[in-house]
Parts: structure tokens; sequence; C-alpha cells
């Protein structure tokens, strides 16, 4: 392994304004090791800051470094790792309940202030830089991060030997919901979208149906007992909801623009269904790892590009370029 005192990384200084540029090789503090960075993916929220410059409440005011889809090698060990973008006080309520993607504390890779992994040497701490097998890919123990969001959504909603599982939105975060919602034993997964790229490239997974929602569509006809809503669109929220049989549950996991919507009360209260958000994820890496490493769920399958650290820009603007991208990996360096 070279160890320069160099370190390259991709800045994010203002709306659309990303620079290749020098930045201090950190130095690990307490309980940290030092990454070299490999592959990092592109997510939509990098999108959102690199063209809006806010999520949110979470503006960037000052330049931060994007990406939280990391993997790497420990410097000094040569072990290689998943970067688990999200760490936690460790002492708050939350975090003492188990509870940490809930800790008000939580530093999180690319979310302001914090900078993120799109950079060759990024300073994790050890508990979590998770080891990765070698049948994992650099790629796929980067993308060990969405599959994180797919499968806490599952543990959420509950998803089990049997269950008929509607997915809606067929975007990287909806299909990798739709891959764990199989792999938990689902005997039926239906994944829905409006895109036409979108439609064509869900059937390259194992789902039982792809949904073209572009025309009116009856969810409940499909009589799914799971909703994993990953569009945040408030009509498909609920019409979500309505689908679901008696004693469903649904998953929110979409973010809506606006924060706010009306929700078909009726139907919770005379069905008992249980709707519940999630917020991002705890104690899923090493599932995580073990599902991608198993084969069971090909991430690899998602990667649509792959561009080095000097061309993340177009990396950040592959999605609209060609939709049928479902992932774009910056490969930092490669092993
Ligand atoms: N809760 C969390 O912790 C968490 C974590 C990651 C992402 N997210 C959110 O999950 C969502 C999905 O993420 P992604 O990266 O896959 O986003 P994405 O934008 O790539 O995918 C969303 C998909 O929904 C489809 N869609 C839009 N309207 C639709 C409709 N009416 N019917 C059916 N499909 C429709 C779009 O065509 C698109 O393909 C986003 O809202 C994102 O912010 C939440
Ligand atoms: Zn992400
Ligand atoms: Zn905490």
């Amino acid at each position: 392994m070279v160890v320069t005192t160099q370190n390259v990384a991709a800045v994010l200084h203002g709306v659309g304004d990303l620079r290749i540029e020098e930045v201090p090789r950190p130095v690990a503090g307490p309980g940290e090791v030092l990454v070299e960075i490999r592959s990092v993916g592109i997510c939509g929220s990098d999108v959102h800051y690199y063209e809006h410059g806010r999520i949110g409440d979470h503006v960037v005011n000052a330049p931060m470094i994007l990406g939280h889809e990391a993997s790497g090698v420990v410097v000094g060990t040569g072990q290689r790792v998943a970067v688990e973008p999200g760490v936690p006080c460790g002492h708050c309520e939350q975090c003492r309940a188990g509870a940490y993607n809930l800790c008000p504390d939580v530093r999180f890779f690319a979310t302001p202030p914090i900078d993120g992994a799109l950079a060759h040497v990024v300073a994790v701490h050890e508990a979590f830089a998770h080891p990765v097998p070698d049948e994992l890919s650099d790629d796929a123990a980067a993308l060990c991060e969405p599959l994180s969001v797919g499968l806490w959504a599952n543990r959420k909603a509950g998803t089990t030997i049997g269950s008929r599982v509607l997915v809606t939105g067929a975007g990287p975060v909806g299909v990798l919901c739709a891959e764990t919602a199989r792999a938990f034993g689902a005997s039926w997964v239906g994944i829905a979208d409006v895109q036409p790229d979108r439609l064509k490239a869900a059937e390259a997974f194992a789902v039982d149906e792809v949904i073209d929602a572009r025309r009116g569509v009856d969810y409940a006809a499909y009589r799914p007992d799971v909703l994993l809503e990953c569009t945040g669109a408030e009509p498909v929220v609920d019409a979500g909801i309505r689908a679901l049989r008696p004693r469903g549950r649904a998953v929110l996991v979409g973010m809506g623009a606006s924060g706010t919507q009306q929700l078909p009360v009726q139907a919770i209260q005379t069905r008992e269904l249980i709707v519940t958000g999630t917020f991002r994820y705890a104690h899923t890496y090493p599932d995580a790892i073990a599902l991608a490493a198993s084969g069971r769920i090909d991430l690899d399958a998602l990667v649509g590009a792959r561009l080095p650290l000097a061309e993340s820009e177009r990396a950040l603007t592959m999605g609209h370029t060609d939709p049928s991208v479902l992932k774009t990996v910056v490969t930092v360096s490669e092993g």
C-alpha cells in the first residue's frame, strides 16, 4: 500500500460547484482507523446537495466532501471494509436503547457539516468499519449502505415467509427493498414505477411482478400485506396504504417533498394497519454483508456506471443522462 501525506477529495463548494482538490489527510482520533477508500456509490442525497445545496434543514454552508456509500481498505492492516456512514454519540438515551440511528448527535457522512467519503483517505470509527469477505467486490461492499436501508425497511415491516410485499418506486432503494423482501422469504414481491427505464431495469431483478403505474393501477388487486413505499409521492403513500390487507404494515421509506400529507385513517383503523417510517438503519451491516456475500443479493448488478474520482461531477449527473443506470460508482482507487 502506498502511504502518502496527500489526500484528494470531491468537495462541494456550492450549488453546481464540485471541485476535485487537495484536502488535509485526516488523522485517526481515539477509536478510529484510517481507510483508504476504494468505491463510493452515488446516492440521490449527494445529487440533491450538488443541485440544491440543501436537503430540508440540512444546508451546505461550508465546503463539504460528498459521498456516504463507501468501501475501502484499513491503512496498516489491509483489512477490506464496508464503511457504515453514521457514527452516533454512543451514550444518549436513543443510543443506550440500541436505536442509534435516532441519535440526535449522529455524525453522518456528507450530511452538513460532516465530510463524506469521496476522498482517498477517510477516518472511520473502528466499530463502523465492517470487515468484508473476499466474495464481495469493492462496489458491493460500498452498496451495503443502500442494502441496509432495504434490510431495515423489511425488518420494520416484519417481512417473513409467505409475505406479499408491494414495493412502490423502482429506484435503487426500491429495488433493494424488493430483493431483501425476497431474501426474507416473501412469497410474492411486486415493484411499481412510472418511468419506462426504471420499469425495464426492474425486470432484471428477482420480482414476481413489475407494475407499470403510469395508467391507473389497483394495488389492492395484488393483496399485499406489506407496503414498502419508496417514492415519497403523496398519492402513492395513500394508494399503497389503502391496498393493504387487514393487519398489514406500511413502511414509509421515501421522503416526500413537503413532509406533511393526508393519510387514509379509516382504512388504518378498520383494518388495524400499522404505519411506520424508517430513518436510515441500525445493526444492519453484518447482515447486509452476509446477505450480499451469500450471493442471494447481487449488488454488482445494480452498478450501471463506474467513473474515477476526477469524474465525480459526471457521476452525480449520470442519473439524469441515463435513468436506466440505477447506481453509479466512483472508483476512488482500485484493488
Ligand atoms: N428513510 C430513509 O432512511 C431513506 C434512506 C435512503 C433513501 N430514502 C428515500 O427513499 C426514496 C427512494 O430512494 P431512491 O434513491 O431509490 O430514489 P429514486 O428517485 O431513484 O427512486 C424513486 C422512484 O420512484 C418512482 N416514482 C415516482 N412517482 C411514482 C409513482 N406515482 N408511482 C410509482 N413510482 C413512482 C420514480 O420514477 C423513481 O424511479 C427517496 O425518497 C429517498 O429520499 C429514504
Ligand atoms: Zn445513500
Ligand atoms: Zn446518541
